[in-house]
This record gives structure tokens, sequence and C-alpha cells, in this order.
């Protein structure tokens, strides 16, 4: 098949890699992270969380965060809501998409919702209702559909399940997720294909974290299939905090630069998206976690 032409990339440092941060982000970090994302191009940003602060406490400041930023007309502006009353805060906030997360795996449901996978559906049906009610775009993310840290291997058959009941409540969008970055590009494949049985192309993004260093090897097997829409981090920032030791996502920076190898149009300023990687990694005191960001900064160090 041919490749796109070109791609969606989201950007979910904010969230999914703040997330995970042991010390103290602040909010002015976090919306200096974003304005800077969206000066380097990115044109969907995953800002925050509207969940417990008693379970994610990194994403307590949410209404904050989106208070803060100085918003585009052509940037988009997600967030995550696991409940009616994520959605009430979302909705407050003005977020333009939200995103419910269940999970091809019951024990990574019950971790990280509380709840399982059917009655995680019976919570996200009346969300999808209510955002589709306001015109607010819905996503839904499908954790662990290739491999869980609590049950090993994901078979595909349980990722078309979570995405054929997230199709009847009206979930608009699925990202097939690599929650632990286990994948390998033929099971990231059959994952894939698993969404494709209820979802158009058009409506199936790829999240993969780069545990194992699959991550850049996935995104290509799956631009191979015709997706087009992808789920990065910017620095490579991110794991969850209900999946211990996994990584972060597969860096922008890295998925940035192979895209526009392969002559890949994303509209993003590759050494701006450096900037705005350099700027967290530096607050957090570490090197971006992305060979193609280390590569550059070395080269303008000359
Ligand atoms: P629960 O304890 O079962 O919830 O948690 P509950 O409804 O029984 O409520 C308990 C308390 O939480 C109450 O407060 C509620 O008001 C409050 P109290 O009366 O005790 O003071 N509460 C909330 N507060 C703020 N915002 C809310 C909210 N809901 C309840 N939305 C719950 C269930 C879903 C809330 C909890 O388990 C939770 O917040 N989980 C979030 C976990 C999370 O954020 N994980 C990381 C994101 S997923 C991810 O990273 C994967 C992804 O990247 C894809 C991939 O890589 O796989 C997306
Ligand atoms: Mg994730």
């Amino acid at each position: 098949m041919k490749l796109p032409s070109r791609v969606k990339i989201v950007d979910v440092g904010p969230r999914d890699g703040l997330q995970n941060e042991k010390g103290h982000v602040p909010a002015e970090v976090k919306i200096g992270l974003v304005h800077r994302l969206q000066d380097a191009g990115v044109k969907e940003i995953e800002v925050t969380s509207f969940v417990s602060p008693k379970w994610v406490p990194q994403m307590a400041d949410a209404a904050e965060v989106m208070a803060g930023i100085q918003r585009r007309p052509d940037v988009r502006y997600s967030v995550l809501t696991p409940n009616m009353k994520g959605f009430e805060g979302a909705l407050a906030s003005g977020a333009d998409e939200i995103v419910v997360f269940g999970a091809a795996s019951e024990a990574f449901s019950q971790r990280n919702i509380n709840c399982s996978i059917s009655e995680s559906i019976e919570r996200f049906a009346p969300v999808v209702e209510a955002a589709r009610a306001r015109g607010i775009t819905v996503r839904g993310a499908i954790s662990c559909s290739v491999g869980c840290p609590y049950e090993g291997e994901i078979a595909p058959e349980r990722v078309e399940l979570v995405a054929r009941l997230m199709k009847q409540i009206g979930v608009q969008h699925v990202g097939v997720a690599d929650t632990i970055g286990v994948g390998t590009p033929r099971k990231v494949q059959r994952a894939l294909e698993a969404a494709l049985r209820h979802y158009e192309l058009d409506a199936v993004s790829g999240h993969y974290h780069d545990t194992y260093g699959q991550a850049l090897a996935n995104t290509l097997a799956s631009l191979e299939m015709g997706v087009w829409q992808y789920d990065t981090s910017v620095a490579g920032l991110g794991g969850c905090p209900y999946a211990k030791g996994a990584t972060g996502n597969v860096a922008t920076e890295d998925v940035v630069y192979l895209l526009h190898g392969l002559g890949i149009e994303t509209g993003i300023d590759l050494d701006k998206l450096v900037d705005a990687g350099a700027f967290i990694s530096d607050f957090l005191q570490r090197k971006p976690n992305s060979r193609a960001a280390t590569a550059i900064l070395n080269k303008r160090a000359g």
C-alpha cells in the first residue's frame, strides 16, 4: 500500500508525559510546553486529564492549565475524561475533544480506572452522548492492545471487542495503544486490523510507547497499512502510573524526522519542536529521550 502523504500528530506529552513525573511540574511549565508545541506547528495537543487527583495527582491542575493556554483557532486541545465528573471539568475548560480511555485487558481496566471493561463502557456512554450533543469530538483509547503488565500478551479479538463496544456507544475515533511498548510490527498490525473491523481507516490512530525500542518500527508498519494519525510525545516523555516499567511514548521528534524523511507532511517545524522538547527536558533536568533531538542538539552545539 502507498504510504499516506500527510500525517496528523497528536502530541500527548503534556498529558501522557507529565502524568508520570515524580516531581511537581507547575501549571505554568505545562502551559509553556503547550505554547512551544503550538509554535512548532503542532495542531493537536492532548493537554491534560480531568481525573481523580487522588489517583493521578500530577493532573490535579487540569482546569488551571486549560485556562492558562493562549489558544490558537487552528489548534485542537484534547483532554482525558474517565466519567461524567471528568466531562464536566472538560466542558467547563472548553476542550475541543475528549478522550475516554478503556482497555483490552480486564486487569488493566481495574487498576487504571477501577472498573471492568463492561462497566467502563457503561460509564463512558453518557459522557460520549453529552460530548457529542455539544459538538465535542470523542476519541477512545484502547490501552494494552498488544500486551498488558498484568495479563501478558493480549489477543487481537480483545481489541476488536473494545472497538465494537466503543463504536456502539458513539465513540468517533479509536486509538490503538501499546501502553507498555511490548509490541512488534506484525502484532501491532493485527491489533490495528482488529480496530479496523469497526472503524474506518480515517478514524483509527496508533499510540505506541517505546519501552522495547520498537515504536518507530511499529509506526512504519502502521503507515504501511495507511494509518495516518499518531499520538506521540515531545522529548519521548510519558508512561502510565498504572503500568509500572513502561517508558514514554515514541518521541515526536523521532517520528517527525522519520515522516519528513519519507516525504510525508506533518506541518511541524522540527527545529522548533526540538526547542519545545529542550524546554521541558531542561525543566526536568534530563536530556530529551529522542535520538533525533539529541542529534540536532549536538549538531547545534557544534
Ligand atoms: P473511583 O475511586 O472508583 O471513583 O475512581 P469514584 O467515582 O468512586 O469517586 C471517588 C472519588 O474521586 C470521589 O471523591 C470523586 O468525586 C472523585 P471523594 O468523594 O472521595 O472526595 N472523582 C473525581 N475527581 C476528579 N475528577 C474526576 C473524578 N472522578 C471521581 N473525573 C476514576 C475512578 C476513574 C475516577 C479513577 O480511577 C481515575 O481517576 N483514574 C484515572 C487513571 C489515569 O488517569 N490513568 C492514566 C491515563 S490512561 C493512560 O495513560 C493510557 C493512555 O495513554 C493510552 C495508553 O498508553 O494505553 C491513554
Ligand atoms: Mg499512553
